[in-house]
C-alpha cells in the first residue's frame, strides 16, 4: 500500500464549508476503492469559531443528504503544511491567506482551490460563504462541494501511484 494522501479542506471559520467538504469526502471514500488510503481533515484560516461544532445549518443539510458530520473547529497553522499533501481552499481569499502563511514555496504549492475539481465551475472557483446568507445557500454550497469532492476523488484515483 502506498503512503496515504493527506488532504485538508480550509475555509474561514471551519464551521460551514470545510467541515461539509471533509464530511462528504469521508462519506464518499467509504464507497470508493482508490487503491490508496486518503486521510481528510478541515480547518479555518480564522480563529473566531475555534472549539465550536459545525454550524447547525451545515449539519442540517448534511443530515438531509445522509452524510454524517462531526468535528470541532480549529485554525490552520504553518505547521499543518508539514502534515498535508493537498490543502484545498474554499475561495480565493482563503487561498491567499494560506499562501501567506506557507513557510516555503513547496508548502505554498500544496494550496489549491477545491472548485478546480468542479466540472460545473465554469471558471468560477469560489465556494461562496453561506454563513451570512439565507438557508438555501447551504443546499447550493453542499451541491458545489459535493461535485468538487467527486472530481477530486476521480483525480486522486487517476493519479495514484501504482505498484
Ligand atoms: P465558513 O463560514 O468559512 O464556511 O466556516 C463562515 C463562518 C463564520 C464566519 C464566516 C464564515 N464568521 O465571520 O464568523
Amino acid at each position: 500500500m502506498p503512503d496515504p494522501i493527506r488532504v485538508c479542506f480550509v475555509c474561514l471559520g471551519n464551521i460551514c464549508r470545510s467541515p461539509t467538504a471533509e464530511a462528504i469526502m469521508a462519506h464518499r471514500l467509504g464507497f470508493d476503492d482508490l487503491g490508496v488510503h486518503v486521510e481528510v481533515e478541515s480547518a479555518g484560516t480564522g480563529d473566531w469559531h475555534v472549539g465550536h461544532p459545525p454550524d447547525e445549518r451545515a449539519r442540517g443539510e448534511a443530515a438531509r443528504r445522509g452524510v454524517p458530520m462531526a468535528g470541532v473547529a480549529r485554525q490552520f497553522t504553518a505547521d499543518d503544511f508539514g502534515r498535508f499533501d493537498l490543502v484545498l481552499a474554499m475561495d480565493a481569499d482563503n487561498r491567499e491567506a494560506l499562501r501567506a502563511l506557507a513557510p516555503s514555496p513547496e508548502a505554498a504549492a500544496k494550496v489549491h482551490l477545491l472548485r478546480e475539481f468542479d466540472p460545473q465551475a465554469h471558471g468560477n472557483h469560489d465556494v461562496p460563504d453561506p454563513y451570512f446568507g439565507v438557508s438555501e445557500g447551504f443546499a447550493e454550497m453542499f451541491d458545489m462541494v459535493d461535485r468538487s469532492v467527486a472530481g477530486l476523488i476521480a483525480h486522486i484515483g487517476s493519479t495514484r501511484p501504482t505498484g
